[in-house]
């Protein structure tokens, strides 16, 4: 399967993933976690790329489908990927589709994480994320067996530079303006999930969705 998460911060495309990469056996493909490593080893892909994501931005088409392209040549990618967090911009899923044009594959699934605005305010704030493993956890609705610390490695948790509700307005503004629009790019080929339910419920609804 080939399959891409479309949904607006704090909507649950992370959380989500790894039941979706595990049940179809596919490689997790999330151009967040990409350039966050970049800007942690900064490199000057990451180098460029921080001031954007600090402010709550969109990071240049030309580097994350770069990010894309290289990736997607993983081994582990040769059964299918999950996309999260990409394409964010109609340019972005135009180039993808050339991309898979190309090998004459195509998309099968677009899940669209639908949570109203106003219940991200909270998700974002309370989140904690192990950034190696690209793990999170919330204080209130998905806490660690630990305060503080990674459930699989006790490694400690961290809040990312962008989880403050000051930056998550640039991240919604810019979710509504260049993200939606892709939504009805894919018309057909997207399937809503109410993802302001409880997480089970999500994974229930995502489970009916790939079936
Ligand atoms: P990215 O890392 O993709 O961030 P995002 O899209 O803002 O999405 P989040 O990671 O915040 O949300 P999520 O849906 O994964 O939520 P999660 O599952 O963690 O991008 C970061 C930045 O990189 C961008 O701003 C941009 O600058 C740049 N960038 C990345 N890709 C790009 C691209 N393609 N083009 C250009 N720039 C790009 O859940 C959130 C919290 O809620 C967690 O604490 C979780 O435990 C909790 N939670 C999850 N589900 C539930 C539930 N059902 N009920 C209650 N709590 C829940
Ligand atoms: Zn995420």
């Amino acid at each position: 399967k080939r399959l891409i998460l479309i949904g607006p911060p704090g909507s649950g495309k992370g959380t989500q993933s790894p039941m979706i990469k595990n049940d179809n056996c596919l490689c997790h493909l999330a151009t967040g976690d990409m350039l966050r490593a970049a800007v942690a080893a900064k490199t000057p892909l990451g180098m460029e790329a921080k001031k954007a994501m600090e402010a709550g931005a969109l990071v240049s088409d030309e580097i994350v489908v770069g990010l894309i392209e290289e990736n997607v040549k993983r081994p582990e990618c040769r059964t299918g990927f999950v996309l999260d967090g990409f394409p964010r911009t109609v340019v972005q899923a135009q180039k993808l589709e050339e991309m898979l044009n190309k090998k004459g594959e195509s998309i099968d699934k677009v899940l669209n994480f639908a949570v109203p605005d106003q219940l991200l305010v909270d998700r974002i704030v309370g989140r904690w994320v192990h950034p190696a493993s690209g793990r999170s956890y919330h204080e209130k609705f998905a806490p660690p067996k630990v305060a503080g610390v990674d459930d699989v490695t006790g490694e400690p948790l961290v809040k990312r530079k962008d989880d403050n509700a000051e930056t998550l307005k640039s991240r919604l503004s810019a979710f509504h303006a260049q993200t939606a629009p892709v939504i009805a790019y894919y018309k057909d080929k997207v399937v809503t999930i109410k993802a302001d339910k409880p997480q089970a419920e999500v994974a229930a609804q995502v489970r009916k969705a790939l079936d």
